[in-house]
């Protein structure tokens, strides 16, 4: 008769004590902390939010759906924890920020591993696209400024239509999209096309999801970066467009202010200058 109690008292504490009691000490340290926390803060949620069968049978298969979405060109998963900002606060958990330090972000889901690589300075465009052209140049650098040099910098971004080329059978494979290594002063440069805002996929469940709270499912414009250099933490981040119309309500929690750049027209072009500092290990 646990959910007899009076209510302000606990619901069934022993039944958390017994599930947590029974993480046996041979587990591994690590295993052991993090299932005592989730098993204790997801008995909390159910007392706190007094499930019902009903909700509760609705959420397995909320879940459910959300796996059987996934395949090689389309995670679900990442985007339910990026919609949830469960994404940001395990990225703000594990990278530390500071002076010299670029700020991280968001993988998202339409990083597709290994990409082509190319000289400095060479488009990422495989085919021509509408908008404005972009010229991306950048610097990476350790925490003191001390230049890096041969770090792999890996972009992607989206084309004028609002689609990773992962996303759409029309573009050619790897378009947009690309690793180039720095030179000896830690340079980099790249041209493409100005990225723009573009929903998340928004046509499974964590599209309903974000439907059911009332929410849009849009991202301001950005250009990804995964700048990966050896005796540093692999930097994960973006680079926002300033005036955007989503950058106060991007819908993964993405945006950090000094993400936000302000490109310069030259030469008929837009131009990114940017600074990238990454972490030593040690
Ligand atoms: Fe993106």
């Amino acid at each position: 008769m646990h959910n007899a109690k009076p209510s302000g008292d606990i619901v069934f504490p022993e039944l958390t004590e017994d599930v947590v009691g029974r993480i046996a000490a041979t587990a591994d340290a690590r295993v052991g902390k993090v299932m005592e926390t989730l098993i204790r803060h997801l008995h909390a949620f159910v007392r706190e939010a007094s499930l019902s069968h009903e909700e509760w049978r609705n959420a397995i298969e909320f879940l459910t759906r959300t796996g059987k979405m996934c395949s090689e060109s389309r995670q679900e998963f990442i985007l339910l924890s990026d919609i949830l900002g469960v994404s940001m606060l395990v990225d703000a958990v594990s990278n530390s920020a500071g002076t010299g330090l670029t700020d991280s972000t968001v993988l998202g889901p339409f990083y597709s591993g290994r990409q082509r690589e190319l000289e400095d300075g060479d488009t990422i465009l495989l085919r021509e696209e509408d908008g404005p052209p972009l010229i991306v140049e950048g610097t990476v650098a350790s925490r003191n400024g001390a230049p890096i040099r041969n770090a792999l910098v890996e972009v992607w971004q989206t084309a004028p239509n609002q689609l990773y080329d992962v996303q759409d059978d029309a573009q050619p494979e790897g378009h947009l999209r690309a690793s180039f290594r720095t030179d000896e002063r830690g340079n980099f440069s790249f041209k493409s096309g100005l990225p723009v805002s573009y929903p998340i996929p928004d046509d499974g469940p964590a599209g309903q999801l974000l439907q059911m709270m009332g929410r849009h499912p849009f991202r301001p414009a950005h250009v990804h970066f995964m700048i990966s250099a050896s005796g540093h933490r692999t930097l994960v981040t973006h680079l926002f467009l300033c005036g955007d119309a989503y950058l106060e309500s991007d819908a993964v929690f993405g945006v950090k202010p000094s993400l936000i750049v302000t490109p310069e027209e030259r030469d008929g072009s837009q131009r990114i200058v940017y600074h990238f500092g990454l972490e030593p290990l040690d």
